[in-house]
């Protein structure tokens, strides 16, 4: 095997050809051999890289700063603060909607064929929008200069780095929801916020891919409830260490109690998207007066689909460890009384659920349901699985564990829930894989 030549610096200046899009937001490339992930590039562009980290025997980062060979679908970012070292909030932002998706896609198909051996087609589909101000929720950190105002304020942090980007009306964040941008602006945190902060500490500057918090910052979270994009939003704020207030969030005709700073979904088109979804996926499966399970449930937005389902003579049972949650999952599903909430954590619940069910719908977190879920899933022999993933790796991983253990998937749908950035929501249907023998058969 050729050895690798280690002779990039963090600050050099390379050109590179720009290869395929990879999991995490960036292209692959390579320099002497050596793999440098780059941010703001497309596949197939030719441009000069900065090297913004660089580790001996091993891969290497950076940014494109300057395009020689642009993609067609290329555009010029509209956001002020989407930049070479600035926010690390978007990813895509230089490229049109269309090629986002494509970008998406490719890396859903790449997870499932890396991951779980599958080879398939993927297409994401568009969100109603034009990409900008749908989120209706957002968690922002204070930078220790927001009390003297001597620096940048409340915002997203820079792209792999603790530094805050401040955000304000001049210069507002453009995924976030009209408004939010200024309200931030006029923010200052509680002294009940500051968890820890040292007087005098100074700002840590580690690049460490902001896979761990600096822990002194205060964050604060926005909440615009019931956006639409019809009105400028009202904007609920709630600061690291309060409990938020619970809000209205409206899909179709039901309405749902959610803590301000709780889950739910951040596109406001995304809860009916997989509402439907997830409607579609059962349709033909569970039975009216089946029994159904609803994993890492939330506040019950798919329980209630599952309880259409099945009717008032059926079951449905929503396992989510969140107890705020679950309280509020009760006041919303009170019309159903075929409804039933677990609060804890789904690995500790399954064997106390009532079983085995004809259909299970599990929304995990970006970690997925891993190994052991999946298999007592299967072992348990539902008619259908539905998984509802944000993270296309998890989705490859629980995919291959789901396909040993005798589930095949037999439909991907994928969303566009998060335009300008590199996320996608999947919702993958299982079926028992022909001739496998499940508990059921
Ligand atoms: C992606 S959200 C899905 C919520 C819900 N399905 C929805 O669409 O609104 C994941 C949920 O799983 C919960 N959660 C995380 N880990 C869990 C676990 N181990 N067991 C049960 N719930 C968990 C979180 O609190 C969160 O509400």
């Amino acid at each position: 095997m050729a050895e690798l030549i280690d002779d990039l610096r963090v600050g050099d200046e390379v050109e590179l050809e720009i290869g395929a899009v990879a999991h995490g937001g960036h292209c692959v490339a390579r320099h002497e051999g050596r793999v440098v992930f780059v941010r703001l590039a497309l596949p197939g562009e030719r441009g000069i890289v900065r090297i913004t980290e660089a580790r001996p025997g091993s891969f290497c980062r950076g940014e494109l700063v300057h395009v020689l060979q642009a993609d067609p679908q290329r555009v010029s970012a509209p956001c002020r603060h989407y930049r070479p070292g600035g926010c690390g909030g978007c990813d895509f932002q230089h490229a049109t909607g269309e090629r986002q998706r494509e970008l998406k896609a490719a890396v859903v198909a790449e997870q499932l064929r890396r991951l779980a051996g599958l080879d398939r087609p993927v297409t994401v589909e568009a969100l109603p929008g034009d990409g900008f101000g749908w989120r209706s929720r957002v968690r922002w950190a204070a930078s220790p200069s927001v009390l003297d105002r001597s620096g940048p304020g409340i915002g997203p942090r820079a792209a792999r780095s603790h530094q805050v980007v401040g955000v304000d009306g001049d210069q507002p964040c453009l995924i976030a929801a009209p408004g939010m941008s200024e309200v931030a602006a006029g923010l200052t945190p509680p002294p009940s916020a500051h968890r820890g902060r040292r007087p005098g500490a100074q700002p840590d500057r580690r690049r460490d891919g902001g896979r761990s918090r600096r822990p002194e910052d205060p964050e604060v979270t926005l909440c615009a409830p019931g956006l639409d994009g019809s009105d400028a939003a009202e904007v609920v704020t709630v600061w690291s260490g309060q409990s938020g207030p619970v809000v209205t969030e409206t899909v179709g005709d039901r309405d749902f109690q959610v803590a301000a700073d709780g889950f739910w979904q951040v596109h406001p088109a995304a809860a009916v998207a997989l509402t439907r979804a997830v409607t579609e996926a059962v349709a033909d499966v569970l039975p009216a007066g089946g029994l159904a399970w609803d994993l890492y449930g939330g506040v019950g937005l798919l329980t209630e689909v599952l309880c259409r389902a099945v009717g008032p003579s059926g079951e449905v049972v929503l396992v989510e460890s969140d107890s705020r949650a679950t309280a509020l999952a009760e006041q919303n599903l009170a019309r159903h009384p075929q409804a039933e909430v677990v609060t804890g954590r789904v690995e500790h619940a399954l064997d106390t659920l009532p079983g085995p069910p004809h259909a299970v719908v599990l929304d995990p977190p970006r970690s997925g349901a891993g190994r052991e879920i999946c298999r007592s899933l299967a072992a348990l022999g539902p008619e259908v699985i539905v998984y509802v993933a944000c993270d296309p790796a998890a989705l490859g991983r629980d995919t291959a564990t789901l396909a040993e253990a005798g589930y095949e998937l037999t439909a991907l749908r994928a969303f566009d829930a998060f335009p300008q950035t590199q996320h996608v929501e999947c919702v993958a249907t299982y079926r028992p894989a022909r001739g496998s023998a499940t508990a059921s058969s």
